[in-house]
């Protein structure tokens, strides 16, 4: 979707129109993650993948010390400044600002620049439609000022844009899928050391569709800042024990118990599946590389499991998904993301694809009174200049 020549085509009349001439187009991608949910920020595993609709924008430096902004789906236009008190009031002119500030204070440089940009992620999805448009903007501005920033502290940019100007205390999962993002592949991410792996992602006779609940929750953002501080109490307090744990990931299970009751009992809930949620990435990645699909896809269910009971952050629709995909003989099936709403992600067999989505389009509108929606997955390539 990303390359499509008609959301380039609109950016490009629109530029001529607003500043006159032509600027260099960039472009980033929203994404996916088979497994190995809420372990960023636990220092343990990821497995995503940047996929095929993403945030386009031209750019061109305009010789002032201002921004000029325009979001084409928000037909919105926004001036701001680089300093710390320019920030905008819209949020997703924060997000510009954000990475800019954020870029100079890691040394680069920063000058006024024009922009126009467009994108095709389906907002609230939890697809991270802010981590693309941070990362098509880390990436362009790294670019046109000659920073030679690498790709991690441009992925950190985006994580720090989140954590200082938007409120958000993300782990690094978006923004480094959104900027490492290759075709046809998915990555592994130790979010402690930052070792990655390239995994092929070609499931032959198996399709991996996402199912939107179209479901987005207020105060999302504060509730997963909730989360991790469970999480960083519950390794506060085994490190007294285990000095070596820095993170939920460095933890045994059993190290988790010796703790129980000097915790309070929903943190050692959380801390429970983070520790599940971290083996299962490795489980998934030894399962993929024998090409066992029916070890990936339970271990998807168990996710699933761990987000709704232990972590709490599924919801009534997204379990009514999971619950439908299992009687549907889905492979595998959880919450992605975040979670408090959004999408399930699905490895269904080729055969059994048009029976899962009949049922849903039939049983989810029936219960909820609304349409979810379908997007297969394409797994595509990350941040880059768009010749
Ligand atoms: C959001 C955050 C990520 C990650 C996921 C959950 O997408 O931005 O850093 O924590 O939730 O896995």
């Amino acid at each position: 979707m990303i390359n499509n020549m008609e959301m380039k085509t609109k950016i490009r009349e629109k530029f001529k129109t607003l500043f006159g001439g032509e600027g260099e187009v960039f472009a980033s991608a929203g994404r996916i993650n088979l497994i190995g949910e809420h372990t960023d920020y636990n220092g343990g595993y990821v497995f995503p993948g940047a996929i095929d609709c993403g945030i386009m924008a031209e750019v061109k430096v305009n010789g002032t010390q201002k921004v000029r902004a325009f979001s084409l789906d928000y037909d919105e236009y926004v001036e701001f400044g680089l300093n710390e008190e320019d920030k905008p009031q819209q949020q997703w002119a924060c997000y510009i600002f954000g990475v800019c500030r954020e870029t100079t204070k890691r040394g680069g440089k920063v000058e006024g620049f024009d922009c126009v940009f467009a994108g095709d992620v389906p907002l609230g999805a939890g697809l991270s439609s802010s981590a693309a448009l941070e990362s098509t903007f880390a990436f362009a501005i790294n670019y046109l000022f000659g920073n030679k920033i690498d790709k991690f502290d441009l992925a950190k940019i985006g994580q720090s844009t989140e954590h200082n100007y938007c409120g958000v205390k993300c782990g690094i999962m978006d923004q480094f899928a959104s900027i490492f993002g290759k075709k046809g592949n998915l990555i592994r991410l130790n979010c402690k050391t930052l070792e990655y792996k390239y995994f092929p992602f070609d499931p032959k006779g198996y399709k991996l569709v996402l199912v939107d609940s179209c479901v987005k929750h207020e105060l999302a953002s504060s509730a997963y800042n909730k989360r991790r501080e469970s999480c960083e109490n519950a390794a506060k307090a085994i490190s007294k024990n285990h000095p070596d744990v820095e993170f939920l990931s460095d933890a045994k299970r059993v190290w988790l118990d010796e703790v129980r009751d000097q915790i309070p009992e929903e943190d050692f809930l959380r801390a429970e599946y983070v520790i599940g949620e971290v083996q299962r990435v490795l489980d998934v990645c030894d399962a993929l590389e024998r090409g066992d699909y029916e070890t990936v896809g339970e271990m998807m269910y168990q996710t699933h499991f761990g987000m709704s009971k232990l972590y709490e952050v599924s919801c009534e629709e997204l379990d009514f998904l999971n619950k439908l995909a299992r009687k549907c003989d889905v492979t595998g099936s959880r919450v992605m993301g975040g979670g408090f709403g959004g999408c399930t992600i699905n490895l269904v067999k080729e055969e059994l694809y048009d029976g899962f989505i009949a049922a849903v389009k039939e049983l989810f509108p029936a219960k909820f009174g609304h349409d979810p929606k379908f997007y297969d997955v394409v797994i595509s390539d990350g941040a880059r200049k768009v010749e």
